[in-house]
């Protein structure tokens, strides 16, 4: 039995970063941000708020949707790339705070494609029988890895999280595919150079400044294009459907560009694509769940929609999914 999305829930910070503030803070402008990106602000932590708390926040959320006990969980999925620290996992500090006693809890590192491979993974420990009830969450807090001085990349990104949770379906609704790539060739197109084994925290990995993330967005955004394209048709192709077909395309929130390219080359038209990005940035792995919620709740998903979500971050990693609501 495939897996079903039963509930979704999400959660930003209250503190809203303007494209305003950012003139202030580097060379740019809004006129810039908005035309090149189409991000207008963002949501900002404060101070001492990490992954977990966001994710915890999510997952309440969707709980209370579901008004599943914490207790019943079997299964914790955390997708980040900016835990709350090195180990242990985001995971099991949410399950703490849930006091989801029974389930057994880690991350998933796939960056900006995260929550679609942690789609996957829950949907096939659920297929498999090992697992019943599973709490998939997206969590980011971005802004611990922007370089605020470097307008090429802090423009960008946000902070958030968004969170599903899954049970055996008994019809035809739930996953009806998902569709993961990688190519590591492809790894220092969007990275984050210190801070682990290959080059641990020093004076000199600080001075340097190689704690934030480094990305090459010229060459990012033509293989995204490119993928994003690639990975919507195939998982057409797979569930034998017409672009018509798709009552919702939530794709990862990078930039609007990539998307209305994916979307000329798809022939999707505007009133099916979900966009969220001109209020939170590109938010890496909450950015899909955050969306999902979002359309849940504004009532652009009704029972029998059908959602393709597709997504590309650093790795290189792409993916798909089909969901039957
Ligand atoms: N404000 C003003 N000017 C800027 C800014 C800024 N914030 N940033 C760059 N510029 C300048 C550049 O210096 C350059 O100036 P020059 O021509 O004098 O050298 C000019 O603007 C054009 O720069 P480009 O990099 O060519 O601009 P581009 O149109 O490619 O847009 C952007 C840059 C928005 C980063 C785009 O390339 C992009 O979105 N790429 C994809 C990024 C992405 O999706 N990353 C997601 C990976 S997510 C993950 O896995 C965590």
């Amino acid at each position: 039995m495939r897996a079903r999305i039963v509930a979704t829930g999400s959660a930003v910070p209250r503190r809203i970063l303007r494209n305003s503030d950012l003139e202030r803070m580097v060379a740019t402008s809004d006129a810039w941000i908005v035309g090149r990106t189409g991000i207008r602000e963002r949501r900002i932590v404060d101070d001492g708020v990490a992954s977990s708390d966001l994710g915890t926040d999510a997952a309440r959320a969707a709980l209370a949707a579901s008004r599943w006990d914490p207790a019943d969980l079997d299964l914790i999925l955390v997708a980040t790339c900016t835990p709350d620290m090195p180990l242990p996992s985001t995971a099991c500090l949410i399950q703490r705070n849930l006091k989801a006693s029974r389930a057994i809890a880690f991350d998933l590192a796939a960056a900006c494609s995260g929550f679609l491979y942690g789609l996957s993974v829950a949907d096939l420990y659920v297929r498999s029988g090992t697992c019943r009830r599973v709490l998939l969450v997206g969590t980011e807090v971005m802004s611990s890895v922007l370089d605020w001085t470097d307008r090429s990349t802090c423009i960008l990104f946000g902070d958030g999280a968004g969170a599903a949770l899954l049970e055996p379906s008994d019809d035809d609704r739930g996953v009806l595919s998902t569709h993961l790539h990688s190519d590591g060739n492809l790894w220092d197109l969007v990275c984050v150079p210190g801070g682990g084994s290959r080059m641990p925290a020093s004076d000199a990995m600080l001075a340097g400044r190689q704690q934030y993330v480094k990305m090459k967005g010229n060459e990012t955004f033509r293989v995204a294009v490119k993928t994003l394209e690639a990975t919507a048709r195939e998982a057409l192709e797979a569930n034998k459907l017409e672009v018509a077909d798709v009552d919702l395309f939530i794709p990862h929130q990078a930039n609007v560009r990539i998307i209305q390219a994916v979307m000329e080359r798809l022939g999707l038209p505007q009133d099916r694509v979900f966009l969220n990005m001109d209020r939170y940035g590109n938010t890496s792995a909450a950015s899909i769940p955050l969306a999902l919620d979002e359309a849940v709740r504004t009532g652009r998903i009704s029972p029998g929609s059908r959602i393709l979500m597709v997504a590309f971050g650093s790795g290189l990693t792409w993916a798909s999914a089909v969901v039957k609501w």
